[in-house]
């Protein structure tokens, strides 16, 4: 199939296509999605198909306006108005109990729905033009999430109908998920939306096991996408833990032509063998929006082997530290 490239003064073209059950990838503050219409059993079904995805991972329903809610879930509780009021539109993804309406694509199997209303204005209008969208992030099922149009189109040209370019996403990483269908509520993803802001408006939040650590044998995760290898580049990616004198001399020690270091800003200068830079040390959003482009270049770059830090788990540096640490599959060396 031939893939449309539209600009963002095309989306009534790629609500059309939409409409009629194709498939098209839209930016969003966060990543690129990969879009059909929610309610359209064969047209979601498409997207496992076209991303190679497992089909017992739930997808995401987005909203343009808090009122389409009402037919995509059966409760709506309180903590979940108060975060809908907070941070909607916005990089939060609410879990809650589904309606009938939910096609069984979308949700897996499970009785629960994941929503999340985004901010981009490109996706709020496609929406508002076709209907609830499925999207999951718009790359192959394992590789780096997309946050540029020509990283969807190295992954899905020719796979699906239709790409809208809309420039680079603010965000850079998946939006943080939530579940309000556990008591108390559940952090299943950390994003843009940090631990520390939903406690602020909600009270108690568990932060899961799966967001630091690899799932036991035969444990259920939470949220189903955990399970998988993810934001894998082709290099393999080791976490190293120790401070930056360590750090430093472990990496100089690896210059093999084969190696390459995703490090900070204040370490390029010490750096003795290619590397990539992720942004300055404790600046969590910077290197939220460079990890995903980062990574990809590591294989445009055709590195073996990239080392990485073990960045700090406070604030948005969780969600980089989560993506990291699944690049990695969760081989980590301690440096003494
Ligand atoms: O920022 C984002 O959330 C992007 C953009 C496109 O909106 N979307 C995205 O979708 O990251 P995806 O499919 O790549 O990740 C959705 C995650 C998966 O880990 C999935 O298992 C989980 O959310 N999820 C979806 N529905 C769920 C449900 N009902 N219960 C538990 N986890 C769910
Ligand atoms: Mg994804």
């Amino acid at each position: 199939m031939k893939t449309l490239l539209l600009h963002t003064d095309e989306i009534e073209k790629a609500a059309g296509i939409i409409r009629s059950g194709g498939l098209v990838a839209m930016p969003t503050e966060t990543v690129y999605g990969l879009a059909a219409d929610a309610l359209n059993g064969q047209a979601v079904a498409k997207i496992f198909q076209a991303k190679r995805r497992p089909m017992d991972n739930p997808l995401i329903v987005h909203i343009a306006e808090l009122s389409q809610i009402d037919d995509l879930v059966r409760e709506f509780p309180e903590k979940a108005r108060k975060l809908a009021e907070a941070f909607w539109p916005g990089p939060l993804t609410i879990i809650l109990p589904r309606s009938d309406k939910i096609p069984p694509e979308v949700s897996a199997g499970l009785d629960t729905v994941a929503i999340r209303c985004p901010s981009d204005e490109t996706a709020r209008e496609l929406i508002r033009l076709s209907a609830p969208l499925a999207a999951p992030s718009a790359n192959l099922s394992g590789s780096p999430s997309p946050t540029t149009a020509q990283h969807v189109i190295a992954d899905m040209d020719g796979r699906i109908d239709a790409i809208i370019d809309g420039g680079s996403c603010s965000v850079g990483v998946e939006s943080t998920v939530i579940t309000l269908a556990a008591d108390p509520p559940r952090l299943l993803r950390p994003g843009g939306i940090t631990l520390e802001q939903l406690r602020e408006v909600i009270g108690e939040v568990i932060l899961d096991e799966a967001v630091l650590h690899p799932l036991a044998e035969g444990q259920q995760a939470a949220s189903p996408g955990m399970k998988y290898k993810h934001y894998a580049p082709k290099a393999n990616v080791v976490l190293l833990k120790g401070d930056r004198t360590a750090f430093l001399q472990f990496v100089n020690a690896h210059n093999d032509g084969k190696t390459a270091v995703l490090c900070y800003e204040e370490e390029r200068h010490d750096l003795k063998l290619p590397y990539l830079v992720l942004g300055k040390e404790g600046d969590y959003e910077t290197q939220a929006n460079q990890l995903f482009a980062v990574l990809r270049q590591a294989d445009e770059k055709g590195c073996q082997t990239l080392y990485a830090h073990c960045p700090s788990v406070e604030g948005v540096g969780l969600a980089v530290y989560n993506r990291i640490i699944r690049a990695a599959g969760f081989e980590v060396i301690s440096l003494a």
